[in-house]
């Protein structure tokens, strides 16, 4: 695995990043000063407005449940996110009912304002149009304007692009981006992000996932994109937490405020500068309060996230 250049971005990219976040100084550690949501959330300005995100979001791919007791958990972890500083929900089409449950549930708690709401999709077979596509992500969610809609996996993304922006421009949709969480479609995101105009992307990137730290992070600096970082513990049925299970902290762990091996992975990401938010899958309450406390506190600097990658390359797999 290559060192990380998570840190290295062109004097352009600072400009972008520092004028859209009203800051001037935005590497490692100042970036803890940014600190000021709800419940002291470190928060990221979205370089195309501006606008500013938790850090900590979550993730959805395992909300399509149907079982009483996984639903009322979900519900339990939209009911009190908000009020615990996060607000990034990610979900996708393709993610069995997660967006109907979503839908349901925020409609039910009336709190869907309180969030920043993020899709995705493809291209599908069994809709005759790209609109139709688009129209299914409203109707699902029951919403009439979604804050991100992700091209997913570049599925259709030439045939859904041009709809992406119209209904960018009819302000249904805030922002427009793409995802993948595979290396092998990289070449495709490095030139999507090259000849169109993204507001987002979303990508893999971990303390055991560092790829995307070597062009993709440093591009969306340079572009002014922002960036959802998604498995982030390594991904839901093969995540990291196996091989740290029974495994302490590394002594250093309390510089950068983590108390639990979740929170030291998300600390890893959010140490990268060019990351807007990460989103763990997040289904119930404990790692709600879990996750979201990776997001407030220490942000680590580039010695630290060093120490990190150095621990973390040392264990025994
Ligand atoms: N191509 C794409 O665009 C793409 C691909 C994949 C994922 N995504 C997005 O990324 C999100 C995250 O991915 P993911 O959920 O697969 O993987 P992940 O966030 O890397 O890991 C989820 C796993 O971590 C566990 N977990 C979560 N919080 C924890 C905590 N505080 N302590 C201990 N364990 C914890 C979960 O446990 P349980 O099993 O107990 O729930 C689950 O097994 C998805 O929900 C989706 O929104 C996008």
């Amino acid at each position: 695995m290559k060192d990380s250049n998570q840190f290295q971005m062109s004097r352009r990219g600072v400009l972008a990043a520092g004028v859209a976040a009203g800051v001037t100084a935005t590497m490692g550690a100042s970036l803890a000063a940014a600190a000021d949501a709800a419940n002291g959330q470190i928060l990221r300005a979205i370089p195309s407005t501006g606008e500013r995100l938790p850090v900590v979001g979550v993730g959805t791919n395992a909300f399509g449940v149907t079982a009483p007791d996984e639903l009322a958990a979900i519900r339990e972890v939209l009911r009190t996110m908000p009020d615990q500083g996060g607000k990034v929900i990610d979900t996708a089409r393709s993610y069995g009912s997660s967006e109907e449950v979503i839908g349901r549930l925020l409609a039910e708690l009336g709190n869907r304002d309180r969030f920043f709401l993020a899709t995705k999709t493809a291209m599908r077979a069994d809709f005759s149009t790209g609109a139709a596509v688009l129209d299914d992500c409203f109707q699902r969610l029951q919403v009439s304007r979604i804050d991100l809609l992700q091209i997913h996996n570049f599925g259709g993304f030439d045939e859904l692009m041009p709809h992406f922006i119209e209904y960018k421009q009819a302000g249904k949709i805030r922002y427009i981006g793409c995802s993948t969480s595979e290396d092998r479609q990289y070449p495709q995101m490095l030139e999507a992000m090259e000849k169109h105009k993204l507001d987002f992307i979303q990508i893999d990137y971990s303390i055991g996932n560092r790829g995307a730290a070597e062009r993709i992070l440093p591009l969306a600096r340079d572009k002014g994109i922002a960036v959802l970082i998604n498995v982030p513990f390594g991904g839901r049925g093969r995540s990291f937490f196996p091989r740290v299970a029974g495994k302490p902290l590394p002594d250093f762990a309390s510089e950068i405020g983590a108390t639990t091996w979740a929170q030291f992975f998300l600390k890893f990401i959010i140490a990268n500068p060019a990351v807007t938010a990460a989103i763990p899958g997040t289904t119930t309450t404990e790692y709600l309060r879990d996750n979201q406390s990776a997001g407030r506190g220490i942000v680590p600097n580039a010695a630290q996230v060093r120490r990190m990658e150095e621990y973390w390359d040392a264990l025994p797999s």
